[in-house]
């Protein structure tokens, strides 16, 4: 047993990655990797951004199953970051500990605007874990306010989405807490086959215009058996959207769940196939609004 724990761990290192084990019950290899293993520190102060960096290019570069995992117990601070596809098969990432964003909006260069962390281009990705992860908006709604007491706030025009999904595929997350979000907490943008589901999405009620999760020109997302208390909508649909469930939903406090707003240009909303069952809104602003579109052709239907 040792000895064939020990080929597995030693195949592992020629195929490039710092560690590996069988899991318990597992027929084919899995490649179980650690933050730690790429130089991570796990802190809350030091910078595991090049950490992140490496660790996912060993895991998308692996064949089989692969198991990224974010230690437990420990804090990783991670600057905005593109994690890219396409990999080789499919990417669990085990979000066990905290990832924490620089607290300050300064820790944002340009070319960053929009983003921490974005996720481009991927298949078969899985988010897991029972983790954090925690964008520690506060500056950034400060940044937001209008007047001295912070009764009114325009929009942030550039806060980052703090998970960001964009021309992905068969992408799911599940059971971790995303809080605190620069601006929407989730967003997936040009996504096939999405699952959300027993997430806990939390920021302050005054905190302004923070979204739970934002679904834009996507295809084929269930949203379920989620906890959304956020300042803004708990899920806004917008773009060319569509088959799009809503179940089990918990929402509030927050505006409501969206479909069809925000977006400036309202003439690429082609919005239908939405069904929602069993929503749990409470102490919303909104609860449930279907925004007019006005524009040409666009339409919003089977809203169910
Ligand atoms: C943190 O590391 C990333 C990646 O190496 C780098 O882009 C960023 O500038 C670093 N941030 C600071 C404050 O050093
Ligand atoms: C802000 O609050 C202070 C103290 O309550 C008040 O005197 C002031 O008029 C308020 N300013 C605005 C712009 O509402
Ligand atoms: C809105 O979207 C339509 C269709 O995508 C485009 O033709 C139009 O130029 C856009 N208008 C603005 C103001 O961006």
């Amino acid at each position: 047993m040792a000895l064939r724990a020990r080929t597995t761990l030693l195949l592992a290192a020629l195929a490039g990655a710092a560690a590996a084990l069988l899991l318990p019950g597992a027929v084919e290899a899995h490649v179980l990797l650690s933050l730690d293993d790429f130089g991570a520190v796990g802190d809350g102060i030091a910078n595991d951004t090049h950490a992140l960096v490496d660790a996912w290019k060993a895991a998308c570069a692996t064949g089989g199953h692969t198991y990224l995992n974010v230690p437990v117990g420990k804090s990783y601070q991670i600057w905005p970051v593109t994690l890219a596809g396409p990999c080789r098969d499919e990417i669990n990432l085990l979000i066990s500990g905290n990832i924490i964003a620089p607290e300050s909006p300064e820790e944002w260069s340009d070319g960053d605007q929009g983003r921490w962390l974005h996720f481009r281009g991927v298949g078969d990705l899985s988010l897991s874990g029972g983790g954090i992860v925690d964008g520690r908006g506060q500056q950034w709604w400060a940044g937001t306010c209008e007047d001295e007491n912070c009764t009114s706030h325009r929009q942030h025009e550039v806060a980052p989405m703090a998970l960001h999904f964009e021309d992905c595929r068969d992408v799911s997350v599940k059971g971790i807490t995303v809080q605190n979000a620069q601006r929407q907490h989730l967003a997936f943008t040009r996504c096939h086959g999405v699952e959300a589901s027993y997430l806990r999405v939390t920021s302050p009620e005054h905190s302004p215009a923070t979204v739970g999760v934002l679904v834009a020109g996507s295809t084929d997302v269930h949203i379920k058996h989620d906890l959304f208390s956020v300042g803004g909508d708990c899920v806004s649909i917008v773009g060319d959207s569509s088959d799009i469930k809503l179940k089990a939903i918990s929402c509030g406090p927050g505006l409501g769940i969206s479909i069809g707003g925000l977006s400036q240009n309202q003439s690429d909303h082609r919005i239908h196939k939405i069904k929602t069952d069993t929503m749990f809104i409470a102490n919303t602003k909104n609860g449930l609004s279907i925004y007019e579109v006005i524009a040409p052709f666009p339409f919003i239907k089977d809203v169910m």
